[in-house]
């Protein structure tokens, strides 16, 4: 049955229907739009609302396109959409009496629905991802609490901490791009079939029981809606680009850090490669694709939101223009998060070199500035002016933070404010020595290696709690 020949006279132009076509994208909905013409035609079987022998014809045809797959449809863009090359199947398959399965029914609600119903599945699949990346990550700072690095603000040499501290602020910022991808989820789950194109129908059709079938958690409870949002979608995607945020941020300091300048990791062979001229170079390209990709995911972002800002309710067919989008940001947040999970559990930490770059800045310069405090009663911001003006003279003098002692200090404390500040030298040793700052760092979120341990376990108890739930 041609769903033109009634109002429209003639065929759409060949170049207007592929221009408008859908059914590229739509086969990513497929299995969703069989799972969907199978609960609403049992449900207006069970209403009584269409004879029961002609829902039982429509439900073994559904069934029979379920086995047979996509490749059993006539997918030529004349045929618009993937429902209605559904619907053209089983009319091929039962004769006119197909369109049955349709009342009630609009393409408006059915495409809405099957979007939540894939989204779902597809929220479902990454979510255990970044459970999993974190995971590694864990497993990795297990094994690095003690290992020394420089921590950076405005990439400037700021204060030591531990690779395991740094990599538990990655894992940090993963669980909440995991919280929120969760947290969204719940409002994909809903339910907008049975709007129909905007009003619903007059027919007495069951749209909670078409919710159960259908395993979503509620019913979109105004049909304007349900048929005119996709800020599911937009919202979908805003959790994978933060979450694609995070990881080319990531992916930012992998580069850095392999430098030659700064020579603190090591990327694997495995995701490293050449130039075609210069025979030396060892290249961090995943790390780069994985940081442009990000770029890409929040285009798509920009791009749902630019077709949603100004459509008027209700259906509109700029919504179409979304799905590709859509799909395109799952499949590149997927891919994003498998190729890093890969590239970070291989990397290599010089711990020798990292260990010199946290000694030789006066990196430690905040804890001696606080011992000053502790042991001379003294305010932090005379402290901090002392310390200050310390490190400027070592720079000046060139004196390096091991020949610090008490002497150098009360010449600036003398110069400052006339009064020597006669500090144990063992104790301006132990306040400039990295591992004693890291190891002083006892409260939460801290960098000592108790407080790194405590906030690994409380991750294992967080993804071992998440990993149990359906
Ligand atoms: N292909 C359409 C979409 O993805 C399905 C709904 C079409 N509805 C319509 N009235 N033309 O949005």
């Amino acid at each position: 049955m041609n769903l033109r020949s009634g109002r429209l006279k003639g065929k759409m132009s060949s170049e207007a229907a592929s221009f408008t076509s859908s059914l590229e994208f739509d086969k990513r909905i497929f299995d969703a739009d069989i799972e969907l013409n199978i609960a609403h035609t049992t449900m207006l079987k069970e209403k009584e609302i269409i004879p029961e022998e002609n829902a039982e014809k429509i439900l073994d045809a559904l069934k029979e396109l379920k086995e047979e797959g996509i490749e059993a449809l006539n997918l030529d863009p004349s045929v618009e959409d993937i429902h209605m090359a559904v619907e053209n199947y089983v009319t091929s398959k039962i004769g006119e009496i197909a369109g049955f399965m349709h009342t009630g029914k609009s393409r408006n609600d059915q495409v809405a629905t099957d979007l939540r119903l894939v989204l779902k599945k597809e929220l479902k699949t990454i979510g255990p991802l970044i459970l999993d990346f974190i995971d590694k990550m864990l497993k990795m700072a297990d094994e690095h609490k003690e290992t020394i690095i420089v921590g950076y603000t405005h990439l400037q040499h700021a204060q030591p901490t531990t690779f395991a501290h740094h990599l538990l602020a990655y894992t940090n910022s993963l669980k909440r791009d995991y919280q929120r991808l969760m947290d969204a989820y719940k409002r994909v789950d809903m339910n907008p079939l049975g709007s129909a194109a905007m009003t619903t129908t007059s027919f007495p059709i069951d749209r909670e029981m078409t919710t159960d079938l259908l395993g979503f958690d509620s019913v979109m409870e105004n049909s304007i809606d349900a048929v005119s949002s996709r800020d599911f979608a937009a919202e979908s995607v805003f959790a994978l680009s933060m979450l694609a945020s995070n990881l080319s941020k990531i992916c930012e300091e992998l580069v850095i850090w392999s430098t030659f300048e700064f020579g603190v990791i090591n990327i694997a062979y495995e995701y490293s490669s050449t130039s075609s001229i210069m025979p030396q170079k060892k290249n961090p390209d995943v790390a780069e694709i994985v940081r442009a990709k990000s770029a890409i995911l929040i285009g798509e972002l920009m791009t749902i939101l630019t077709i949603l800002k100004a459509i008027p309710y209700s259906y509109n067919r700029d919504l179409q223009e979304i799905t590709p989008h859509l799909w395109n940001s799952v499949d590149n947040a997927k891919s994003m998060l498998i190729i890093m999970q890969g590239m970070l559990s291989t990397i290599e930490v010089n711990k020798e070199r990292a260990a010199e770059l946290a000694k030789s800045n006066f990196a430690t310069a905040t804890e001696l500035a606080d011992i000053l405090v502790r042991e001379k009663n003294m305010p932090f911001r005379t402290a901090h002016q002392i310390v200050g003006r310390m490190v400027t003279e070592a720079l000046d003098k060139q004196v390096s933070i091991e020949d610090i002692d008490s002497k150098f200090l009360d010449n600036v404390a003398v110069e400052l404010f006339d009064k020597p500040l006669e500090l144990d030298d063992a104790m301006i040793k132990k306040a400039l020595d990295p591992l004693e700052n890291i190891k002083a760092r006892t409260v939460i979120g801290g960098s000592s290696p108790e407080s790194t341990q405590d906030a690994i376990l409380k991750l294992k108890q967080f993804i071992a709690n998440e990993s149990t739930k359906k």
